[in-house]
């Protein structure tokens, strides 16, 4: 099937959503969902077409590639609650279209009361779930302080109503929800109704279907209150109130103080040269960016292309690369602010090569077997990413998360927003994994006012000086290799996107020692094949939920959103 729908950029397109009309009550509601879509001037890929239709809105009117993602992360904060967010964090990744780049990091912090052992018992073992549920997972939120940074640098619309006016809108009026949205709300309204014993909009007492009306009038207001206060609105005053009493009485430690202190970094990215392309992407406090620098550099010399697309000496050289770079994502990874995280080392040249002295082709390296544990069950897609291209070719790269599906579950009363689990994103104990699986230490342990390690990996791809590819994803631990498999399908194995994207993908992260692979997504061959190597098998239902932008070779935006969900590209 032929899923690619071009769109001259002389047609004047119709717009995608509409006001319903019924029973005096107007609500939103997203009519299609495009999939692959070629234009020539602007482009946003979100997760939800009424996000997506904002930012193209914003670029119509003037608006650059920062104003319209701004715009779409507010929306997505009102009608893609799960991820989207204001009681979380993320990093952007803009380049200017003089070819600049700027990186926000926008992550959580710690509350000035968190300690190192603040999950564990005296006797040293780890207090189930305090770091996933409830409100002591709650890490200070920095969305609102990013958004209003980016925009503030970077924005041409200089009216912010303009920008968070749509967000009000949905919040206000609602939005009809799709089936994956109403299976998603019924799934946690047990966690729902137990962290939240008030009514509020995400409970109802008849289980969600597609097309009912989703309206957050506490969180217009709290949207209203950042229109007109700015980072005021959510940093200090009644969201600030309502956030400090809600986390408190609930049992969590952040105060008044910390949401004031809060300010995002301006930071330097992470880039490296893999074959003739510039790939730039998020230093730490993620590991993205040099997880994806060291993937790239430890396969190139061995030329993936020359060794056939997924097949079982491709697939056992990437994974090959991926165990050896999450053991270090693992060891040397954190808040740079806060621990010398050797980059330069982890990226040179000697290093990387030293490192795949041991590669046999033949065979699997065991992952140092120190512990073996399975995964726990994991939720794959709290996180969210967005994509946009302006007129100018200016881009923004910007992935955002709550971490789990609605973060900690805790909805903040009176103010209509869930909190983030970020804590959880810390090595609460060193070697002990998180829902993701990952393990960690002293590089990664908590400390106040410290930023946790994040696998976001926000990137964007030259080829010869200019804008080549913009992409992201979602899914904690595997982002990096989703982000990376997607850059090596187009590069090395010559894919349009939308073929690079739809392709089934695998995951290694050092510890378990195991490939993770979509659910029949291998051939059963080239599985035979790779466990004679040694390897053994997990699967996961899906890995990664791309936003990606490539600029085609005559200038025009190919945008494609993954398959694996309700993700939208929209352009003029
Ligand atoms: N919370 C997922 C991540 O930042 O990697």
């Amino acid at each position: 099937m032929k899923r690619l729908r071009h769109r001259p950029g002389s047609i004047f397109f119709l717009v995608c959503s509409f006001f319903v009309l019924s029973c005096n009550q107007t609500y939103y509601k997203a009519d299609h969902i495009d999939k692959s879509v070629v234009a020539h001037r602007g482009m946003v890929v979100s997760a939800h077409a009424l996000a997506s239709e904002v930012g193209v809105k914003i670029l119509k009117k003037g608006g650059n590639a920062v104003d319209a993602a701004v715009a779409s992360q507010f929306a997505l904060a009102v009608v893609y609650p799960r991820a989207g967010n204001i009681g979380g964090g993320g990093f952007m990744l803009i380049r200017t279209e003089e070819g600049n780049y700027s990186c926000l990091d926008y992550r959580e912090k710690a509350p000035g009361m968190a300690n190192k052992d603040m999950y564990l018992r005296p006797d040293g073992s780890v207090i189930d779930s305090a770091s996933i549920f409830g409100a002591l997972a709650v890490g200070v939120p920095g969305t609102v302080d990013g958004l209003i940074s980016a925009w503030e640098k970077f924005g041409q619309i200089r009216d912010f109503g303009k920008i968070i006016e749509p967000s009000i809108e949905f919040a206000r009026k609602g939005f009809a929800i799709s089936q994956e949205e109403a299976d998603r709300l019924n799934q946690y309204k047990n966690d729902f109704q137990k962290f939240n014993p008030f009514p509020n909009p995400f409970v109802k007492s008849k289980a969600w279907v597609k097309g009912d009306v989703l309206i957050q009038e506490e969180l217009a207001q709290t949207l209203e209150r950042i229109k007109i206060k700015g980072r005021d609105g959510f940093y200090k005053g009644e969201t600030a109130k309502h956030l400090v009493i809600t986390v408190q009485k609930s049992g969590g430690i952040i105060c008044e103080k910390d949401l004031e202190e809060y300010q995002v970094v301006w930071r330097s990215p992470i880039e490296t040269k893999y074959r003739s392309y510039r790939v730039v992407s998020m230093p730490p406090p993620s590991s993205g960016g040099i997880a994806l620098a060291q993937l790239l550099e430890l396969i190139e010399p061995f030329n993936p292309g020359a060794l056939g697309f997924h097949s079982p000496e491709s697939i056992h050289l990437m994974v090959e690369a991926e165990r050896r770079v999450y053991a270090d994502r693992a060891k040397f990874l954190g808040d740079s602010d806060f621990f010398d995280v050797p980059a330069s080392t982890l990226l040179d040249s000697s290093y990387l090569s030293a490192k795949m002295k041991d590669f046999d082709p033949g065979f699997a390296t065991k992952s140092s077997s120190i512990q073996s544990y399975d995964l726990p069950d994991r939720e794959h897609f709290e996180t969210t990413h967005t994509s946009v291209v302006d007129k100018n070719r200016m881009a923004v790269s910007v992935t955002t998360t709550l971490n789990s599906n609605y973060g900690s579950k805790v909805l903040v009363e009176g103010g209509g927003f869930f909190l983030n689990n970020e804590m959880d994103d810390f090595s609460i104990k060193p070697g002990f994994p998180n829902q993701f699986g990952l393990i960690g230490n002293e590089a990664n342990a908590i400390v106040p006012a410290k930023r946790m390690l994040s696998s976001m990996t926000p990137t964007i791809v030259e080829k010869d000086g200019k804008l080549f590819l913009v992409l992201g994803s979602p899914g904690g631990s595997t982002i990096i290799t989703t982000v990376f498999q997607v850059i090596v399908n187009i590069i090395d194995f010559e894919m349009t996107l939308d073929d690079a994207v739809d392709q089934f993908r695998f995951h290694h992260q050092y510890l378990p020692d195991k490939i993770f692979i979509e659910k029949d997504g291998l051939e059963q061959v080239v599985k035979d094949n790779l466990q004679a190597k040694g390897h053994d098998f997990g699967t996961y239902e899906r890995i990664g939920l791309v936003k990606a932008i490539r600029v085609l070779a005559d200038g025009s935006l190919h945008g494609v959103g993954d398959r694996r969900s309700d993700v939208d590209v929209e352009a003029y």
